[in-house]
């Protein structure tokens, strides 16, 4: 024992008995801190005489090692025993329900491209896009639509001031999927098996008509396409689209300036308790024809303007609302809520994102 064992004593008792981290740093402050005990020990030195200091120094550096390595010893000591004591004096109740997290869910509109895209990419289809910001060559005139088209007047369409034209054709908001042929068809060439899915805009806006909504476009390009490559395919994608085996199309005659000819594909219905089934011919007695979508071989001008030899390649197209698909499919009867953004109607109309569909399963897999 050295002259300062009882204050080394005092300390190491002090500091075993430390409970906490605070305590344990208090003692550290008191006995090593700028005004502490051993400190000032060890500072003393400085005013000792150089035989005195020779005598003294390792007693009071032997202090402070002692001091230093028995608070380093308890502070390990202790933060090892929060870590151990945790699980010790907690329980975790498993059989809790865990805690709700938000949750957001598929929009239809999203759901329903999703299902367009599973089954076109059965047959063959890939997804094509365009740009929203369009210009009047893309999304009229190469479409065949000429300067008299009333979708072409003002009160139909957006336009961009006129200042914004770009080489001299003026810009819009596209009013339809139809100039999305024209860029494929222009950077593909032929053959081509396209649907283009995307937002459009028009100046309308009532309990059925947005100013933007959805539409998917369709395109097949390649040799002696007729009619019965269109009937088939809509069918098809129709059965497959509303799960109904027995889903009857009947093609109208109807004009669109981008197709010769062109149709106007209807589904038939029946009516079950005041509600529209999907199915079955529309001309049975209690059952009627709901017009769907627009479609015809694509116009020989068409297929000119856009590069390719209308000789050589034929193709059909169509163009329908997706909006109209899903409120079709699930149900939905205000068209306008599709754009609320209103939480309560996406928790009940929404998918959710494990929802995907495939073909096996069944597109629209929740029902
Ligand atoms: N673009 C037309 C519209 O917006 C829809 C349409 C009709 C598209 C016939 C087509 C088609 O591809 O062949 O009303």
């Amino acid at each position: 024992m050295t002259e300062y064992g009882d204050l080394e004593k005092q300390a190491r008792e002090r500091i075993s008995a430390a409970v906490d981290l605070p305590a344990l740093e208090a003692l550290r402050v008191e006995y090593l801190g700028k005004q502490g005990s051993v400190s000032g020990l060890l500072k003393s030195l400085g005013t000792m005489s150089p035989d005195e200091r020779q005598a003294k120094a390792p007693a009071i550096q032997a202090l402070r090692d002692a001091v230093s390595g028995a608070l380093a010893e308890r502070k390990e000591a202790m933060e090892a025993s929060v870590l151990e004591g945790r699980p010790a004096t907690e329980t975790l109740d498993l059989t809790l329900p865990a805690p709700e997290t938000p949750r957001g869910t598929v929009h239809p509109v999203s759901q329903v491209m999703d299902e367009l895209a599973e089954i076109f990419a059965d047959l063959g289809f890939s997804v094509a896009t365009g740009p929203e910001i369009e210009d009047e060559w893309h999304n009229f005139s190469a479409l065949n639509m000429p300067e008299s088209h009333p979708a072409r007047a003002m009160h139909d369409t957006f336009y961009f001031p006129d200042q914004m034209a770009v080489g001299g054709r003026k810009m819009l908001l596209r009013t339809h999927t139809s100039p999305v042929q024209i860029r494929s068809m222009m950077a593909h060439g032929a053959p081509l098996r396209i649907i283009a899915p995307g937002r459009v805009y028009r100046s309308d806006s009532d309990a059925t008509h947005t100013p933007m909504f959805h539409q998917v476009e369709g395109l097949v390009i390649d040799r002696d396409i007729h009619l019965g490559h269109l009937k088939w395919t809509l069918e098809t994608f129709l059965r497959a689209f509303f799960e109904k085996d027995d889903l009857v199309l009947r093609l109208r005659p109807s004009y669109f300036p981008f197709t010769e000819p062109s149709v106007e594909a209807d589904v038939g219905f029946a009516l079950v308790d005041g509600k529209r089934v999907l199915g079955g011919s529309g001309d049975a007695p209690g059952h009627g024809w709901m017009e769907l979508l627009g479609s015809g071989l694509v116009n020989r001008r068409v297929i000119e303007m856009a590069g390719l030899d209308p000789d050589q390649w034929q193709g059909f197209a169509f163009g329908v609302g997706v909006d109209r698909l899903a409120m079709l499919k699930y149900g939905m009867d205000d068209l306008r809520a599709f754009f609320d953004g209103d939480v309560r109607w996406l928790r009940h109309y929404g998918f959710s994102f494990l929802d995907q569909p495939t073909l096996s399963a069944g597109v629209g897999a929740r029902a």
